[in-house]
């Protein structure tokens, strides 16, 4: 799909079918996903604008590049919160806002209950970190705040995609980048990603 990037590493994919399974407990679906994260940034990030610079070796001078803004990550909470600290350790200068929604289980509307993010993001290469992608209306939601703080250049991470939750966001925001380990078959009655992997706050934290 355009504007989607599939990340067929066979890492990802082996991590990726561990969280599908069922029988994968929170403690060791944490972990997993922590790892699956952290794989998943190398592709998210590849396109980081940098600029060159020298630098000066122990023998000689040197160029090299540096990245040229600030990364900001955006986990949307509850379940982004498990993609975080495994990026944080790849980018340790990264700041962190949060963006809190919550879907209503009848109506499927991601509710927001919490905002914090840094003002003028502009400035910053920005990654919305959520697992799951399911109607979309969460990353609208949170793409929406994003943007009213300034965004311009944002990334979406999730580990699992359901077209129809690619069509929303692209509907609303063309230009969005998606990254995914997988795009599933399509959404059932209740909004759920199918196959997916269930309830992704509630894989992770057991309730
Ligand atoms: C789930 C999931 C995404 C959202 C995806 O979160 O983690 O944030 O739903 O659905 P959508 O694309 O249809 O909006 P949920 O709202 O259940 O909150 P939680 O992370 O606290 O469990």
């Amino acid at each position: 799909m355009k504007g989607v990037t599939v990340i067929t590493h066979p890492l990802v994919q082996h991590n990726l079918t561990r969280l599908r399974d069922a029988r994968t407990q929170p403690q060791e679906f944490r972990r997993v996903l922590g790892e699956v994260a952290a794989l998943m940034l190398y592709e998210a990030t590849r396109s980081f604008a940098v600029r060159p610079v020298t630098v000066r070796t122990p023998l000689a001078r040197a160029s090299g590049l540096r990245l040229q803004r600030e990364v900001l990550l955006v986990p949307v909470l509850r379940a982004g919160l498990g993609m975080l600290d495994s990026i944080l350790q790849l980018i340790p200068s990264a700041r962190v806002g949060f963006i809190g929604l919550k879907r209503e289980e009848k109506t499927l509307r991601a509710v927001p209950y919490h905002k914090s993010l840094p003002r003028r993001l502009e400035r910053f290469e920005v990654i919305l970190i959520d697992p799951m992608l399911a109607t979309g209306g969460s990353a609208v939601a949170a793409m929406d705040f994003l943007s009213e703080r300034g965004a311009r250049r944002v990334r979406l991470v999730n580990l699992i995609a359901a077209p129809e939750g690619i069509r929303h966001v692209h509907r609303h925001y063309p230009n969005l980048p998606i990254f995914t380990a997988a795009i599933d078959r399509r959404l059932d009655a209740r909004g759920f990603i199918l196959p997916g992997l269930g309830d992704a706050g509630d894989r992770l934290f057991g309730v």
